[in-house]
């Protein structure tokens, strides 16, 4: 019969996005479980830095500071349009903490914001298929074999209320997220047998990211979410979290959306 493992701490966490808002969320929330951390970003090496710095600090102060080992964190750049950076990204992920990724959070997206299918360029359809969906693909592709071997695994997206049909973004946009809700499902089913639990988190309108910078953007994009507020990285984490530590959980996408309904 198979173990109840849900203990999450010294697993390995690779998290994409890192440097945005709810990738950073999850970095923070990962260590505080007590995880080595690969964190991945694309342009913003300044963000992904001070949060390493804050990070660090955090685990200093707050976790247990009379330990004598130190969580592991490294960064790591690529461009996840590209699939050769994707390739590259492992290996460097795998050369770097020389052991397999535990937990894989694929949170990196891009949105190019369009609502009306005759403002969307092919070229902004095949931009977000590439980072949103291609990119998860390739990268789950790559951490399932060591996954596999060692009987354990977490998989996490960071898909979008856009999956369901709903949301303020265009149908390029939609059939990215919705495309990840259904691998997910599709790989819950035949990883559930490796002990690999596949899962995504939806989001709608979550504030200190690069798309709600602020929470002061509420009145302006949204003034109906019915709980009155946007959504933190925070909140996020905690479903990312969640996941990681429910191990029986499987083949779940979870609305995080602050009442805001997807039909
Ligand atoms: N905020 C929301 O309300 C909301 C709602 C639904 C779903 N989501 C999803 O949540 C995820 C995280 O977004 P966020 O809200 O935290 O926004 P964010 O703060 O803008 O973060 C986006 C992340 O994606 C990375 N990224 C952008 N282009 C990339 C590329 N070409 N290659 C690799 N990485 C790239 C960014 O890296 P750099 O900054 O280093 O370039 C950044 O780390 C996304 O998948 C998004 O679709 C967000």
């Amino acid at each position: 019969m198979a173990l109840v493992q849900n203990d999450i701490k010294g697993k390995l966490a690779f998290i994409t996005g890192a440097s945005g808002g709810i990738g950073g969320g999850c970095a923070k929330a990962l260590l505080l479980k007590d995880c080595d951390l690969a964190l991945h970003y694309s342009s913003n090496s300044l963000s992904m830095e001070e949060l390493v710095a804050q990070l660090k600090k955090d685990y200093d102060t707050h976790v247990h500071p009379d330990s004598d080992r130190f969580l592991r964190i490294t960064t790591h750049q690529a461009d996840l349009g590209s699939v050769e950076a994707c390739q590259t990204l492992l290996e460097d992920v795998r050369k770097r903490h020389g052991r397999p990724v535990d937990i894989f959070v694929s949170n990196a997206g891009i949105s190019r914001f369009k609502k009306d299918i005759v403002d969307i360029e092919l070229e902004d359809w095949e931009a977000v298929m590439g980072v949103n969906l291609r990119a998860t693909f390739l990268l789950t592709k790559g951490v399932v074999p060591a996954m596999k071997e060692q009987r354990w695994g977490r998989i996490i997206f960071v898909s979008s209320i856009a999956g369901y049909g709903a949301g303020v973004n265009g149908a390029h946009y939609a059939a990215t997220k919705g495309g990840m809700t259904g691998m997910m499902k599709n790989l819950s089913t035949r990883l559930a047998e490796h002990n690999i639990t596949v899962n995504d988190v939806s989001p709608a309108m979550i504030g200190d990211t690069g798309m709600f910078p602020s929470s002061s953007d509420v009145p302006k994009h949204s003034p109906d979410i019915p709980l009155g507020r946007l959504g933190t990285p925070e909140e996020c984490a905690n479903v990312v979290v969640m996941f990681c530590t429910t191990g029986y959980m499987t083949g779940q996408s979870v609305l995080l959306a602050g009442g805001l309904n997807h039909k």
